[in-house]
């Protein structure tokens, strides 16, 4: 089967608006967050190895160093929700649960440190974060103050309780001149966007000016009906999200779910290799205590995690969707490009696809003389190609195969 296709999706190629000017996450920010995989678990007797609290952290911190995950760029260990006690100290400042917590975080960042990682925490810019625990509103200036005593290098900033659209959008405004004003370097990782977003039109050139990068949509859960819907959520909005995005701030799609329960293999490569693509933040909610060997493998694979690295910091798009395939393109620096293409048909078995060089981005440096690269789902070297070519590609139902072309 061949198709032509006359004309794909208008390029865009606007001039990427400025960025958050922290001098941070000028790639899009690793490393691992516990939401997804270890919830509001704060039951430590029950629990004891999975329950929010310092150990699972420094444990975390133990695996992402011995394991390899700190070499292989995930630097950022990061705290979601149900840390905090239930109320702020004498002084209005914030304090970690005093059971699962005893060392304080303070000593958890010294502890990360120590090791070369950094260390990410979450509060909420409303009156309570989302499970509940005190949120910043009317604290702001003290809480971004605590943390850069404390020596917090990322803060998650989540929208619950927020009060009105007024209420939220300064509230993001503030935090992120009240961290600046600490001194202390903390990226500042918003959901201005999804938020907002129900109550009026999100104008992303100004969430990108406070923000090093955002959530647009709802939470991922641990299934390919997440995964997927996160996708197509990210290509409806393609034409508002990619040309916010750039060094110093991304969208994000919310964290890899890689090594848990939900995802087939052939998911879990689709996950990777788009979430490469979207140029999206590399958080994994997993447990690094026990994780299979291929799904750590696919995390660490050094030639997937440079598509989402790229020093050019171009957010990939959907180029085109055609009989249950899609195909992803993004240009990378120095006139290259990664591509994907998702078998999105769900019955059956693999299913062909060509893929010809004439709809691939204009910007291709190489033109005549291009050097095709399959990193996903196995490594396979095709070696060089003209403007005519073509390719045959075989995907699996609910499988990506990710390309580089140089
Ligand atoms: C604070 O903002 C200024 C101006 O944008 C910037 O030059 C500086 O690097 C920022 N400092 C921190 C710690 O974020
Ligand atoms: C969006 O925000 C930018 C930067 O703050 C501002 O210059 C622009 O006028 C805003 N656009 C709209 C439509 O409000």
């Amino acid at each position: 089967m061949l198709w032509l296709i006359v004309s794909a999706v208008a390029v865009l190629c606007l001039p990427p608006v400025p960025a958050l000017n922290n001098g941070l996450a000028r790639t899009p920010p690793m490393g691992w967050l516990h939401w997804e995989r270890f919830t509001c678990e704060t039951d430590c007797v029950r629990n004891p190895t999975t329950c929010i609290s310092e150990q699972l952290f420094m444990q975390m911190a133990d695996m992402m160093v011995s394991n390899g995950w700190l070499q292989a760029g995930y630097k950022y260990l990061c705290i979601d929700d149900c840390w905090l006690a239930a109320q702020r100290d004498e002084n209005y400042r914030l304090q970690a649960d005093p059971d699962r917590f005893p060392g304080g975080i303070k000593k958890l960042a010294d502890y990360v440190h120590a090791r070369g990682l950094l260390l990410g925490i979450y509060q909420d810019v409303g009156k309570q974060t989302c499970a509940g625990y005190p949120g910043s509103q009317g604290f702001y200036d003290v809480d971004a103050q605590t943390f850069a005593d404390w020596g917090v290098d990322l803060l998650k900033f989540d929208g619950c309780n927020y009060g009105t659209l007024e209420q939220l959008e300064d509230g993001y405004r503030h935090m992120s001149i009240a961290l600046n004003r600490t001194g202390r370097n903390i990226v500042y990782s918003c959901e201005w966007p999804f938020y907002a977003r129900r109550l009026t039109k999100v104008n992303y050139t100004e969430v990108a000016e406070y923000c090093n990068s955002w959530r647009n949509f709802d939470d991922i859960q641990d299934s390919w009906a997440s995964v997927k819907y996160l996708m197509d959520f990210t290509a409806s909005l393609q034409d508002e999200l990619v040309d916010a995005a750039g060094p110093g701030g991304w969208n994000d799609p919310d964290m890899l779910v890689i090594g848990n329960f939900g995802l087939s293999w052939e998911q879990e490569v689709t996950q990777m290799a788009l979430w490469s693509i979207m140029a999206a933040p590399l958080l994994m909610s997993n447990d690094l205590r026990d994780i299979n060997p291929r799904s750590k493998a696919l995390l660490q694979n050094q030639e997937v995690i440079a598509i989402n690295q790229d020093p050019l910091g171009a957010q990939g798009y959907r180029l085109l969707q055609v009989i249950d395939f899609e195909v992803w393109e993004k240009p990378l620096a120095g006139g290259s490009l990664a591509v994907s293409v998702t078998n999105r048909q769900e019955i059956g078995g693999a299913r062909q696809f060509i893929l010809l060089r004439g709809i691939l981005w204009k910007g291709l440096a190489c033109k005549d003389k291009c050097y095709l690269t399959q990193l996903l789902p196995t490594r396979h070297d095709y070696g060089g190609f003209n403007a005519t070519f073509f390719i045959q590609l075989s995907v699996n139902p609910s499988g990506t195969v990710l390309l580089r072309v140089d």
